[in-house]
């Protein structure tokens, strides 16, 4: 069986452009693959937290995990700083890691632009994250497209520790799929939907309810030319819309174009609102049931341990390498 990790970071509550680029598949390879999935707090603290909506959203996205199908029988899943390896192989990899490597990474550039001051965590969190991967001996890492950067690096790392130390680390392939991978911000379909927008009609959270799904679609920014057709670089808002109904009702993006020709976008929104209802409203029902029990806390304590178990072992590997 091969191995998948991958990590959602508890800054906020989560977005359609989450769910359908990386929750949804983590349901999806939970059947074929040994999978962990992991709640990652420490990646948050890069940028300011108020502590208790921080403990608050580890709770969410754990709960949301489970709403949205993951299995706790089939998947192991944990939050990050239960296990202090983490952070012990980040600092072993930030010693083999360029300055200039980092500097070069967009996500950092973007995060940082413009800012006064901002923590020196922002600017090694791909380490971190390299940590999280290669502690687990990942071959699969279920991502969006706005990881894969993280993930180049990730894999450099890993060749360039088993070159200098022996064949030690496993290096991982992103797994990021065709459509989804990247939904874009309903107000601004050439910016990726994103949790930290301050424009909350940006975004679909999964929890926002069926008449605020509808109205945010309903002003969802399109074009003027009236055809359904998927085209993301010349009709980035219908292409946009096209890919969430597509991944919410299961019909290829051919089929969509078929079923839509000569038919105008109200229509398209219509049937996009339903499609993310539908998709969304029973994941809701279960998240109520999840949030506040104790089965969640007993969850995540099985969880700790066996991710404990398997990071001390490529930890202890990775050290003794290394010379310590
Ligand atoms: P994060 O928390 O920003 O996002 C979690 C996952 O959601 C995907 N995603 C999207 N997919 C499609 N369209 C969007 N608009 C969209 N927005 C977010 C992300 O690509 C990601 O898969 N650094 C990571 C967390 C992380 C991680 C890891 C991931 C830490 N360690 C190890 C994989 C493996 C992040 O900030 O994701």
């Amino acid at each position: 069986m091969k191995r998948v990790f991958s990590g959602v970071q508890p800054s906020g509550v989560l977005t359609l452009g989450n769910y359908l680029g990386a929750l949804k598949n983590f349901v999806r390879v939970q059947a074929e693959h040994d999978c962990l999935f992991c709640v990652v707090d420490l990646h948050a603290l890069t940028v300011p937290q108020d502590p208790l909506s921080l403990r608050g959203n580890v709770r969410r996205v754990a709960a949301l995990f489970l709403a949205s199908g993951i299995d706790p029988d089939r998947a192991t899943i944990f939050v990050q700083s239960r296990v202090s390896a983490h952070a012990e192989m980040a600092w072993l990899l930030q010693c083999l890691t360029w300055f200039g490597e980092l500097g070069r990474m967009t996500q950092f550039k973007e995060k940082s632009q413009g800012k006064e001051t901002f923590s020196v965590g922002l600017f090694t969190y791909p380490t971190l994250m390299a940590a999280d991967i290669l502690l687990y001996d990942t071959n699969y890492v279920p991502v969006g497209e706005d990881q894969k950067q993280h993930l180049e690096l990730t894999r450099d790392l890993a060749q360039r520790f088993n070159r200098r130390y022996g064949d030690l680390l496993v290096v991982p392939e992103p797994m990021i799929a065709r459509v989804g991978a990247r939904i874009m911000a309903l107000d601004n379909p050439r910016a990726k939907m994103s949790k930290s927008s301050d424009t909350p009609d940006s975004y679909i959270s999964m929890l926002d309810d069926p008449d605020t799904i509808a109205k945010k679609i309903r002003r969802a920014v399109t074009d003027s030319d009236n055809a359904i057709r998927y085209a993301p670089q010349e009709k980035p808002g219908v292409s946009n819309l096209m890919s969430i109904l597509s991944l919410c009702s299961g019909r290829s993006l051919e089929q969509l174009e078929e079923d839509f020709a000569g038919k105008g976008y109200g229509q398209l929104k219509q049937a996009v609102a339903e499609a993310v209802i539908a998709e969304l409203e029973p994941i809701q029902q279960r998240y109520r049931d999840i949030v506040n029990s104790n089965t969640l806390d007993e969850i995540l304590d099985r969880g700790a341990r066996r991710a404990q178990e398997l990071a001390a072992a490529t930890l202890y590997r990775v050290q003794q390498a290394m010379g310590l």
